[in-house]
Formats: C-alpha cells, structure tokens, sequence
C-alpha cells in the first residue's frame, strides 16, 4: 500500500467513532481545514473554481507553499481552533516541486493520526490527498470525500 494510502485511511479499523453515541448536529454545520500545495492542489482547486464546480461550504483552503510546509501543530491547530477536520493536499508522489515535501507531509499526517487515535479522537479526521495541478476533479472528489467522511462523524469535542 502506497503511503498515501495508508495517509489517507484511518491506521486502525475500529475507530473510536464506532463508541460514540448518535450525534444530531447537521454535518453541513462542520468545518474542514484543507492546506493545498500552490503548484498543485491549490491550482486544481482554482481550475475547478473557473469551472464553476461547487465545493462542499464545509471546507477553507489555506494556500501553502508546499505540503511540506505544513507542520503537524497546522492540524492540531485547526482542530483545537474549531475546524472539525483537516486535508493536506499536495502533487503527486514524485512530483513535489520541492522534491520530497510531500513524503515529509505523508509522515506528518500518519504522526497526527496516531496522536489522535491515542487520545481517543477520530485519526480519520486527519487526511493526506495527492494530485497534479491538471486534475481539478481529483481535487473536488477528495474535497468531498472528506466532507463525507466528517459529516458521519460527531462534532469534534474539544474539553
Ligand atoms: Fe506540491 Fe511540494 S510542491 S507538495
């Protein structure tokens, strides 16, 4: 399995969302960090924008320039902010612009999913995406997928 892949899923099959009793606010009320890589995810999502395709209103792009500048306090601290999940979205295995930021976020992201997973948070929360700057519709898939995946889960409790 690829480590975006591996990024990208929960690192354990029974998640703590399973323990959690039903939640009754709407998913739409949620908020989704995504940190984009300018080169590529940023660009996709800016291609989707002139196309008119419309994203989840969960979601705030934060421009970066590269994923790997994206350390792991940006997700904790878009959690602990309020955000109810966070994606780093970044080019292609290979094609970092900066050679390897995104392999160096890869290793970030799984890093948060254990930490969560640890103190009983959700690791799904927490999402690596890859893509080139061409793919616009990989882009807003992935988007959604995240939105998806969060809107199943209860808000993020933050005691
Ligand atoms: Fe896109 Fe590094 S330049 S992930």
């Amino acid at each position: 399995m690829s480590p975006v892949a591996q990024a990208g899923r929960a690192p354990q099959a029974a998640s703590a969302a399973a323990k959690r009793p039903a939640h009754d606010t709407p998913a739409t009320s949620r908020t989704i960090v995504a940190f984009c890589c300018r080169e590529c995810a940023y660009a996709a999502a800016d291609a989707s924008a002139n196309a008119r395709t419309p994203l989840p209103a969960t979601v705030r792009l934060v421009l970066m320039p590269c994923t790997g500048r994206v350390s792991p306090l940006h997700l904790l601290e878009a959690l602990a902010g309020g955000a109810d999940g966070a994606m780093v979205a970044g080019c292609l295995e290979g094609e970092c612009h900066y050679r390897e930021g995104n392999f160096n976020a890869i290793d970030r992201v799984l890093f948060v999913q254990r930490l969560l997973d640890s103190v009983g948070v959700e690791p799904e929360r927490v999402r690596m995406f890859t893509m080139s700057a061409g793919e616009p519709p990989k882009f807003v898939a992935a988007v959604r997928e995240m939105d998806r995946t969060i809107g199943d889960l209860p808000p993020l409790a933050r005691s």
